[in-house]
Protein backbone atom coordinates (compact mmCIF):
# COMPACT_ATOMS: atom_id res chain seq x y z
CA UNK A 1 0.00 0.00 0.00
CA UNK A 2 1.75 3.43 -0.47
CA UNK A 3 2.09 6.19 2.16
CA UNK A 4 -0.48 9.31 2.23
CA UNK A 5 -1.51 12.11 4.64
CA UNK A 6 -2.65 9.82 7.06
CA UNK A 7 0.82 8.43 7.28
CA UNK A 8 2.44 11.78 7.35
CA UNK A 9 0.13 12.52 10.33
CA UNK A 10 0.76 9.16 12.01
CA UNK A 11 4.46 10.08 11.71
CA UNK A 12 4.30 13.43 13.58
CA UNK A 13 1.96 12.06 16.46
CA UNK A 14 4.75 9.32 16.71
CA UNK A 15 8.06 11.47 16.41
CA UNK A 16 9.21 9.62 13.39
CA UNK A 17 11.12 11.77 10.76
CA UNK A 18 9.60 11.70 7.10
CA UNK A 19 12.09 11.55 4.20
CA UNK A 20 11.40 12.97 1.00
CA UNK A 21 13.49 13.51 -2.08
CA UNK A 22 12.36 15.29 -5.25
CA UNK A 23 12.13 13.00 -8.70
CA UNK A 24 11.02 13.53 -11.91
CA UNK A 25 11.71 9.94 -14.32
CA UNK A 26 10.18 6.28 -13.79
CA UNK A 27 13.73 5.00 -13.80
CA UNK A 28 15.23 7.15 -10.93
CA UNK A 29 11.39 6.49 -8.78
CA UNK A 30 12.15 2.90 -9.35
CA UNK A 31 15.09 3.68 -7.42
CA UNK A 32 13.21 5.44 -4.40
CA UNK A 33 9.67 3.10 -4.09
CA UNK A 34 10.01 2.01 -0.88
CA UNK A 35 13.25 3.46 0.66
CA UNK A 36 12.34 6.99 1.33
CA UNK A 37 8.70 7.91 2.75
CA UNK A 38 7.48 10.54 0.03
CA UNK A 39 8.62 11.87 -3.09
CA UNK A 40 7.86 15.88 -4.22
CA UNK A 41 7.74 15.92 -8.79
CA UNK A 42 9.21 19.59 -8.14
CA UNK A 43 9.05 22.15 -10.33
CA UNK A 44 12.59 22.78 -9.61
CA UNK A 45 12.89 20.29 -12.59
CA UNK A 46 13.32 23.38 -14.35
CA UNK A 47 16.27 23.99 -13.32
CA UNK A 48 17.35 20.04 -12.92
CA UNK A 49 15.71 18.35 -16.00
CA UNK A 50 14.76 21.29 -18.94
CA UNK A 51 18.00 23.66 -17.49
CA UNK A 52 15.34 27.19 -17.73
CA UNK A 53 17.10 28.67 -14.78
CA UNK A 54 14.45 28.94 -12.79
CA UNK A 55 11.32 27.50 -12.03
CA UNK A 56 9.40 30.23 -13.75
CA UNK A 57 8.73 29.02 -17.34
CA UNK A 58 7.56 25.37 -16.11
CA UNK A 59 4.27 24.10 -17.34
CA UNK A 60 1.10 22.34 -16.19
CA UNK A 61 2.05 20.06 -19.16
CA UNK A 62 5.55 19.70 -17.47
CA UNK A 63 4.73 18.10 -14.73
CA UNK A 64 2.13 16.24 -16.11
CA UNK A 65 5.06 14.74 -17.92
CA UNK A 66 7.61 14.68 -15.50
CA UNK A 67 4.91 13.66 -12.16
CA UNK A 68 2.52 10.60 -14.54
CA UNK A 69 6.41 8.97 -14.95
CA UNK A 70 7.61 9.23 -11.40
CA UNK A 71 3.92 7.54 -10.37
CA UNK A 72 4.62 4.34 -12.85
CA UNK A 73 8.03 3.84 -11.44
CA UNK A 74 6.65 3.71 -7.92
CA UNK A 75 3.97 1.27 -6.10
CA UNK A 76 4.96 2.24 -1.97
CA UNK A 77 5.89 5.70 -1.99
CA UNK A 78 3.48 8.67 -1.72
CA UNK A 79 4.33 11.09 -4.51
CA UNK A 80 3.38 14.67 -4.44
CA UNK A 81 3.41 16.89 -7.92
CA UNK A 82 4.29 20.89 -7.40
CA UNK A 83 1.71 23.34 -9.27
CA UNK A 84 3.78 25.79 -11.44
CA UNK A 85 4.09 29.51 -11.41
CA UNK A 86 0.55 30.87 -11.84
CA UNK A 87 -0.64 27.88 -12.48
CA UNK A 88 -3.27 28.58 -9.49
CA UNK A 89 -3.20 32.07 -9.47
CA UNK A 90 -5.30 33.74 -11.33
CA UNK A 91 -8.74 32.88 -10.63
CA UNK A 92 -10.40 29.87 -8.30
CA UNK A 93 -11.52 28.04 -11.31
CA UNK A 94 -8.12 27.91 -12.74
CA UNK A 95 -6.31 26.86 -9.56
CA UNK A 96 -8.81 24.14 -8.98
CA UNK A 97 -8.86 22.70 -12.99
CA UNK A 98 -5.45 22.62 -12.89
CA UNK A 99 -5.20 20.63 -9.65
CA UNK A 100 -7.86 18.31 -10.71
CA UNK A 101 -5.46 18.06 -14.43
CA UNK A 102 -2.63 17.52 -12.48
CA UNK A 103 -4.17 14.76 -10.12
CA UNK A 104 -5.92 13.21 -12.90
CA UNK A 105 -3.47 12.70 -15.56
CA UNK A 106 -0.69 11.91 -13.06
CA UNK A 107 -2.39 9.77 -10.68
CA UNK A 108 -0.65 11.41 -7.73
CA UNK A 109 -1.51 11.42 -4.15
CA UNK A 110 -1.14 15.47 -3.55
CA UNK A 111 -0.39 18.58 -5.19
CA UNK A 112 2.07 21.08 -3.14
CA UNK A 113 2.08 25.36 -3.84
CA UNK A 114 3.72 27.99 -2.98
CA UNK A 115 2.84 30.51 -0.44
CA UNK A 116 0.68 31.53 2.82
CA UNK A 117 -2.58 33.47 3.44
CA UNK A 118 -2.70 34.53 0.00
CA UNK A 119 -3.16 31.31 -1.52
CA UNK A 120 -5.16 30.28 1.51
CA UNK A 121 -8.54 30.31 -0.09
CA UNK A 122 -7.18 27.48 -3.26
CA UNK A 123 -5.79 25.55 -0.75
CA UNK A 124 -9.16 24.96 1.06
CA UNK A 125 -11.05 24.86 -2.51
CA UNK A 126 -8.95 22.00 -2.85
CA UNK A 127 -8.89 20.29 -0.22
CA UNK A 128 -12.45 20.63 -0.38
CA UNK A 129 -12.23 18.48 -3.80
CA UNK A 130 -10.65 15.88 -1.87
CA UNK A 131 -6.67 17.39 -3.72
CA UNK A 132 -4.47 17.16 -0.76
CA UNK A 133 -2.29 20.15 -0.55
CA UNK A 134 1.35 20.38 0.53
CA UNK A 135 2.32 23.87 1.44
CA UNK A 136 5.60 25.81 0.99
CA UNK A 137 6.60 29.18 2.92
CA UNK A 138 10.04 30.95 3.19
CA UNK A 139 11.80 31.25 -0.05
CA UNK A 140 9.49 29.82 -2.26
CA UNK A 141 11.60 29.71 -5.66
CA UNK A 142 8.58 30.88 -7.66
CA UNK A 143 8.33 34.31 -6.20
CA UNK A 144 12.52 34.94 -6.55
CA UNK A 145 11.50 38.03 -8.31
CA UNK A 146 10.00 39.51 -5.29
CA UNK A 147 12.76 38.22 -3.32
CA UNK A 148 15.36 39.54 -5.36
CA UNK A 149 17.38 36.51 -5.42
CA UNK A 150 17.50 33.40 -3.29
CA UNK A 151 17.63 34.84 0.05
CA UNK A 152 17.21 33.10 3.55
CA UNK A 153 13.40 34.26 4.52
CA UNK A 154 12.31 35.02 8.65
CA UNK A 155 15.54 36.27 9.62
CA UNK A 156 14.01 38.95 11.90
CA UNK A 157 11.12 38.74 14.68
CA UNK A 158 8.78 40.37 12.58
CA UNK A 159 9.66 38.15 9.55
CA UNK A 160 9.56 35.02 11.54
CA UNK A 161 6.22 36.20 13.04
CA UNK A 162 4.52 36.54 9.47
CA UNK A 163 5.65 33.10 8.71
CA UNK A 164 4.13 31.40 11.72
CA UNK A 165 1.15 33.69 10.86
CA UNK A 166 1.11 31.72 7.42
CA UNK A 167 2.11 28.48 8.41
CA UNK A 168 -1.09 28.95 10.94
CA UNK A 169 -3.20 30.18 7.95
CA UNK A 170 -2.19 27.31 5.63
CA UNK A 171 -2.92 24.53 8.71
CA UNK A 172 -6.43 26.19 9.12
CA UNK A 173 -6.75 26.12 5.13
CA UNK A 174 -6.42 22.33 5.09
CA UNK A 175 -3.25 21.54 4.03
CA UNK A 176 -1.76 18.48 5.29
CA UNK A 177 1.87 19.10 5.34
CA UNK A 178 4.24 22.10 5.24
CA UNK A 179 7.73 22.35 3.02
CA UNK A 180 9.92 25.61 4.71
CA UNK A 181 12.96 26.17 2.80
CA UNK A 182 15.76 28.32 3.68
CA UNK A 183 14.55 30.01 7.23
CA UNK A 184 16.70 30.26 10.73
CA UNK A 185 16.90 26.55 12.17
CA UNK A 186 15.04 28.10 15.56
CA UNK A 187 12.12 29.85 13.72
CA UNK A 188 11.66 26.48 11.54
CA UNK A 189 11.87 24.63 15.12
CA UNK A 190 9.32 27.26 16.65
CA UNK A 191 6.96 26.51 13.46
CA UNK A 192 7.23 22.83 13.72
CA UNK A 193 6.24 22.69 17.37
CA UNK A 194 3.38 24.84 17.19
CA UNK A 195 1.46 23.51 13.97
CA UNK A 196 -0.21 19.71 14.14
CA UNK A 197 0.74 19.32 10.66
CA UNK A 198 4.27 18.26 9.54
CA UNK A 199 7.07 20.49 8.42
CA UNK A 200 9.12 19.11 6.10
CA UNK A 201 12.42 21.06 5.88
CA UNK A 202 14.67 22.24 3.23
CA UNK A 203 17.73 24.48 4.77
CA UNK A 204 15.30 24.70 7.69
CA UNK A 205 17.69 22.79 10.22
CA UNK A 206 17.48 19.37 12.15
CA UNK A 207 14.06 20.20 14.10
CA UNK A 208 11.74 19.91 11.47
CA UNK A 209 9.32 16.70 11.39
CA UNK A 210 10.92 15.55 7.68
CA UNK A 211 13.72 16.76 4.99
CA UNK A 212 13.72 17.30 1.71
CA UNK A 213 16.58 17.50 -1.04
CA UNK A 214 16.62 18.04 -4.83
CA UNK A 215 17.95 14.37 -5.88
CA UNK A 216 20.62 15.61 -7.96
CA UNK A 217 22.08 17.73 -5.54
CA UNK A 218 22.42 14.80 -2.94
CA UNK A 219 23.84 12.98 -5.40
CA UNK A 220 26.70 15.60 -7.23
CA UNK A 221 24.87 15.45 -10.67
CA UNK A 222 23.68 18.73 -11.03
CA UNK A 223 26.41 21.13 -10.90
CA UNK A 224 25.61 24.63 -11.86
CA UNK A 225 25.29 25.70 -7.91
CA UNK A 226 24.83 23.84 -4.74
CA UNK A 227 23.45 25.64 -1.94
CA UNK A 228 24.95 25.33 1.58
CA UNK A 229 21.73 23.44 3.00
CA UNK A 230 22.74 20.57 0.29
CA UNK A 231 24.51 17.72 1.60
CA UNK A 232 25.90 15.13 -0.86
CA UNK A 233 25.16 12.18 0.04
CA UNK A 234 27.54 10.29 -3.25
CA UNK A 235 29.01 11.95 -6.11
CA UNK A 236 27.47 10.28 -9.14
CA UNK A 237 28.34 12.76 -10.87
CA UNK A 238 31.58 12.22 -10.75
CA UNK A 239 31.16 8.57 -11.42
CA UNK A 240 28.96 9.38 -14.39
CA UNK A 241 31.94 11.64 -15.88
CA UNK A 242 34.32 8.11 -15.21
CA UNK A 243 32.13 6.22 -17.09
CA UNK A 244 31.10 8.43 -20.07
CA UNK A 245 34.84 8.69 -20.49
CA UNK A 246 35.53 5.15 -20.33
CA UNK A 247 33.23 4.49 -22.97
CA UNK A 248 34.50 7.04 -25.57
CA UNK A 249 37.79 5.69 -24.78
CA UNK A 250 36.46 1.67 -25.60
CA UNK A 251 34.40 2.89 -28.65
CA UNK A 252 37.92 4.70 -29.86
CA UNK A 253 40.00 1.60 -29.36
CA UNK A 254 37.59 -0.87 -30.06
CA UNK A 255 37.42 -2.81 -27.34
CA UNK A 256 33.90 -1.68 -27.08
CA UNK A 257 31.40 -3.77 -28.33
CA UNK A 258 33.48 -7.33 -28.19
CA UNK A 259 32.17 -10.41 -28.69
CA UNK A 260 30.29 -10.99 -25.35
CA UNK A 261 27.75 -7.80 -26.71
CA UNK A 262 28.00 -8.45 -29.96
CA UNK A 263 25.66 -11.08 -32.08
CA UNK A 264 26.92 -13.86 -34.20
CA UNK A 265 25.75 -15.80 -36.92
CA UNK A 266 25.93 -19.28 -38.07
CA UNK A 267 26.59 -19.33 -41.72
CA UNK A 268 28.88 -16.33 -41.47
CA UNK A 269 31.06 -17.12 -44.87
CA UNK A 270 27.80 -16.94 -47.06
CA UNK A 271 28.20 -13.45 -46.18
CA UNK A 272 31.45 -12.96 -48.51
CA UNK A 273 29.73 -12.98 -51.60
CA UNK A 274 27.75 -10.25 -50.16
CA UNK A 275 30.97 -7.95 -50.44
O1 LIG B 1 10.55 22.21 -6.61
C1 LIG B 1 11.15 21.71 -5.66
O2 LIG B 1 12.05 20.87 -5.81
C2 LIG B 1 10.76 22.13 -4.32
C3 LIG B 1 11.61 21.65 -3.19
C4 LIG B 1 12.87 22.39 -3.18
C5 LIG B 1 10.90 21.72 -1.89
O3 LIG B 1 9.82 22.84 -4.16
Amino acid sequence: MRNSVLTFQKMKSEGKKISMLTCYDYSTAKLMDGNIDAILVGDSLGNTMLGLGDTIPVTVDNMITYGASVVRGTETTMIVVDMPFMSYQVSMEQALENAGRVMKETHCQAIKLEGGARVCPQIKAMVDAGIPVMAHLGLTPQSINAFGGCRVQGKTEDAAKELLEDAYAVQEAGAFSVVLECIPAPVAALITSKLDIPTIGIGGGTECDGQILVYQDMLGTFTDYVPKFVKQFANIGEEMVKAFKAYDEEVKNKTFPDDEHSFQMKNEEALKRLY
